[in-house]
């Protein structure tokens, strides 16, 4: 009998992720952990999410945020233990929550005991055939084996002294230097990966957010990339830029037959992997961070592993013509293989959705209608911790920065702890709620005047953002019109009597409600016929319908039912 049903669970499922350092501090040592998600499950299971995702909580140096990762099959003490997680999978599942995990197959951590074996063994070594050492160029191996770049900046390779004290071979780190790349042509690495997989399945999870995806095969001649930083770049989100989300697009097209990214090969990897999840039962599916061009490419990997990241959307601007054409890109692109689009409007990686459309004082209202249309979408939607209180990235002073692309960018990049820092729990406690360590404990501080209503305070305001996220996620389970995940949908930008575009994005979901986004400046008043019942609005208190019309504000968004 097949493992695997016809409407497989993840297909239209809200996921929220974690980012555990930041989530919840249990024992007030300033760092988030397994007891302090566990703790909040309630708070969870009352937005209404289907799963969590949770970002590395695996044993870490930290010199990546937990994506260098020293030991992929245990938990880091500072996080919780084995018997946490345990605790974490089983009350959350009784909750009716699922638990997706990170995995990490790009590299590991310099501390992992593969990577000292390396180092402590010769060169051509089966310690060193794990990772991609070479001997450098020049007179006396002082260059570097090629031009290949790291996306944090500088060289992606690192030389090494050898156990006789003597400058030796380089080692390839695409990210940072603590975190050397696996050498995927050693079948050790395919084998080893697959163990971590079982490990975490037989642990009761439900699913994987797969790390640099397109990363694992490399050129193995080790060839000269024509255009380095380009390459690189095509892959940071956080350096889309708003006003031009196309030339973020053109940029991928660098990824064409490039030698360390979206190489064919990777797709055997996954399919090794598919038979993994196959193997169990419960519909385990993966998520793939991948980025390609073009897209069927990038598709590829939803065909492998169940769902792949759609960042287009990610970045749009907030322009009524451009969302429609991407959700229509999106929805055709994923249509042409059958799988479920996902919607994502922050993550760890990126700013905060609000700080992206630029802290405005609109810029709350627009993220907010952002996250209606997300959710009146058809197939999987991400949150990301704290987008639920419509939080903005935070400043951090310099000195207390911890992402190494501030320094590996010789500090001319800020990096991405803006939206990392410790979740305000309650606006009236010490930490915002967060944890009792004192302030100075926390692993990335919290701002000092920070102006935001915490869980407490939003959860006693129906105006509040975290409301209407509530409001949202329990339409998706409760109204007709998302019974089925992959409802088609229509949209359009709707046009005035002049031929001219309104600004209002309308979308129709399985002809059961219509949604209406005003994205101009200015109220815009529109002919809703039948479709008079406000299911739900992004602003307070719901604009009201009048003989079969609607004025939406500027920057909401409202659900219309019949
Ligand atoms: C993760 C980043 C991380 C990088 C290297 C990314 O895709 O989301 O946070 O820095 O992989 O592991």
């Amino acid at each position: 009998m097949s493992n695997h049903s016809e409407h497989p669970w993840w297909r239209g499922a809200s996921f929220y992720q974690i980012y555990p350092r930041s989530f919840a501090d249990s024992n007030a040592d300033g760092i988030g952990d397994l007891q302090g998600v566990i703790s909040n499950l309630p708070y969870l299971e009352q937005l209404g999410i289907d799963a969590l995702w949770l970002s590395p909580f695996y044993p870490s140096p930290w010199l990546d945020g937990g994506y260098d990762v020293a030991d992929p099959r245990a938990i880091d003490p500072r996080l919780g233990t084995l018997d946490d997680f345990r605790e974490l999978v089983r009350h959350a599942n009784a909750r009716d929550i699922k638990i997706v995990v990170d995995v990490v197959p790009n590299h590991v951590s310099r501390e992992h005991i593969w990577f000292k074996q390396a180092l402590a063994s010769k060169p051509n070594s089966a310690e060193r055939n794990r990772f991609h050492f070479r001997d450098g160029l020049g007179i006396a191996g002082e260059l570097p084996p090629n031009n290949w770049i790291s996306v944090f900046g500088g060289s992606a390779w690192t030389r090494i002294t050898e156990p006789d004290g003597n400058p030796g071979q380089w080692y390839l780190h695409l990210f940072d230097v603590s975190q050397p790349d696996l050498n995927w042509t050693n079948p050790e690495i395919l084998a080893d990966s697959i163990e971590t997989l079982k490990f975490w399945l037989d642990l009761g999870v439900s699913g994987f957010r797969v790390d640099v995806a397109i990363g694992m095969a490399k050129d193995m001649t080790y060839a000269d990339s024509p255009d380095p930083q380009g390459l690189v770049d095509a892959i940071r989100l956080d350096l889309f830029d708003p006003a031009d989300p196309e030339s973020s697009i053109e940029r991928r097209k660098l990824m064409i037959g490039s030698p360390i990214f979206d190489r064919d090969e990777v797709h055997e990897y996954f399919a090794e992997w598919r038979k993994v999840l196959d193997s169990y039962s419960g519909d385990r599916f993966a998520v793939a961070e991948a980025w390609a061009y073009p897209t069927e490419r990038a598709m590829r990997y939803a065909v492998d592993l169940g769902q792949v990241f759609n960042f287009d959307f990610l970045i749009v601007p907030f322009i009524a013509e451009s969302i429609v054409a991407t959700i229509d890109r999106i929805i055709e692109d994923a249509a042409t293989v059958q799988a479920p689009p996902t919607w994502v409007l922050s993550n760890h990686d990126t700013a905060r959705v609000v700080s992206r459309l630029g802290d405005k004082t609109t810029s709350l209202h627009q993220a907010r209608a952002l996250a209606v249309l997300a959710h009146s979408l058809p197939g999987g939607v991400y949150i990301y911790q704290g987008e639920e209180l419509g939080l903005s990235d935070a400043d951090i002073s310099d000195d207390k920065r911890q992402d190494p692309i501030w320094e590996r960018s010789g500090h001319t990049d800020k990096g991405r702890d803006g939206g990392r820092v410790p979740l305000p729990w309650d606006s009236t406690l010490p930490n915002y709620g967060f944890g009792e360590s004192s302030p100075e404990q926390l692993w990335l501080p919290q701002p000092m005047e920070w102006k935001v209503d915490g869980v407490s305070q939003q959860l006693n305001d129906p105006a509040s953002t975290l409301n209407l996220y509530r409001r949202l996620l329990k339409l998706r389970h409760t109204h007709p019109a998302w019974k089925n995940p992959d409802a088609r949908i229509t949209t359009e930008v709707v046009l005035d009597s002049t031929g001219a575009s309104t600004g209002i994005i309308r979308l129709i979901r399985a002809d059961l409600v219509v949604v209406l986004v005003n994205t101009s400046d200015a109220d815009v008043t529109v002919d809703v016929g039948d479709f008079a019942q406000i299911l739900c609005a992004s602003l307070h208190p719901n604009p009201k319908c009048q003989d079969g019309y609607i004025t939406v504000p500027s920057n909401c968004a409202v659900i219309l039912g019949k």
